[in-house]
């Protein structure tokens, strides 16, 4: 199957305020296109950039469960058990997450991807620090319906973004992630593994609390096939997210 790379990126005084992407058949284009116009809010640049993939491959999403606490601290707990369930040693899952709490960014604040962490050492693996990696060229099959399936379970758009990141991190070769946004206002983030499946914990920081990020834990001798998949495979999620 032939598909579509539908990327979009938008800027506001040079800080990036809006990512999205679709993977589509060129019929569904224009429909696409403009889809991704409305999303980005206030921006004074856009890009989007479309390419053909020849090859697709498809997965099942990862089983989403949910769990709330009344603490960011008892959350945070929760999520290194998560981790450590997955097969991340205690130590490294604890550092994995205090990096997120500071700001993975040596330069401060927040990356422009995710750091790759050795699940072992908890050596950090990127060649750039304050870039990271990025998963791309992932979509669902059927989107409309699997957006309004999550939706009328109380799930947000954001759900359907992160699980499909989450599940092609998985097929990567990701054996754990950690994520929370650096978005202020949104505090639920999430482990996922192909142990664990999708775990959503809220609150894993506080409300008005600008960083975020995410820790791929990943085997150091795979860096390199890894983050070949990460950028450049593309991938559909099929079928609907089950609990
Ligand atoms: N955060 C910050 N800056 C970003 C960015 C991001 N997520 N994505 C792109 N940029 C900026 C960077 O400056 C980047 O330069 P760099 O490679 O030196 O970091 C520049 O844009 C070009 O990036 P590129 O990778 O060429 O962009 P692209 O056209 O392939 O598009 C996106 C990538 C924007 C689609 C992708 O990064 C993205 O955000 N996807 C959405 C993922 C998603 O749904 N996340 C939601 C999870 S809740
Ligand atoms: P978000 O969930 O969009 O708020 O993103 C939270 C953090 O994840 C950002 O600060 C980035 O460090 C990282 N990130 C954003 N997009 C990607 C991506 N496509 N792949 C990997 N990491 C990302």
């Amino acid at each position: 199957m032939s598909l579509l790379s539908v990327r979009m990126r938008a800027s506001l005084g040079g800080k990036h305020v809006s990512g999205a992407e679709r993977l589509t058949e060129e019929e569904f284009l224009p429909r696409v296109l403009c889809e991704l116009l409305r999303r980005p809010g206030e921006h004074d640049f856009l890009k989007i950039t479309i390419d053909r993939v020849e090859e697709v491959i498809e997965t099942e999403p990862l089983k989403v469960s949910s769990f709330n606490f009344g603490s960011v601290e008892e959350a945070r707990r929760f999520a290194v058990s998560k981790l450590v369930e997955a097969g991340v040693p205690k130590e490294v899952a604890l550092k994995g997450l205090r990096l997120l709490a500071q700001g993975a960014n040596p330069k401060g604040g927040n990356m422009r991807g995710a750091v790759l962490m050795d699940i072992r050492s908890g050596e950090r693996l990127e060649n750039d620090p304050e870039r990271g990696v990025r998963t791309v060229r992932m979509d669902w099959k059927g989107r409309d319906r699997v957006r309004k399936f999550l939706l009328e379970r109380g799930f947000t758009e954001r759900t359907l973004d992160a699980l499909a990141v989450a599940t092609k991190n998985v097929l990567c070769g990701v054996l754990a992630e950690l994520c929370w946004s650096d978005d202020p206002d949104y505090t639920t983030g999430y482990v996922a593994s192909p142990k664990t499946g999708y775990v959503r914990i809220h609150p894993l920081k506080e409300r008005g609390d600008e960083l975020g990020g995410r820790i791929y834990f990943i085997e150091s001798e795979r860096l390199e096939e890894v983050v070949k998949c990460l950028e450049r495979r593309a991938v559909l999620l099929r079928g609907l997210p089950s609990s």
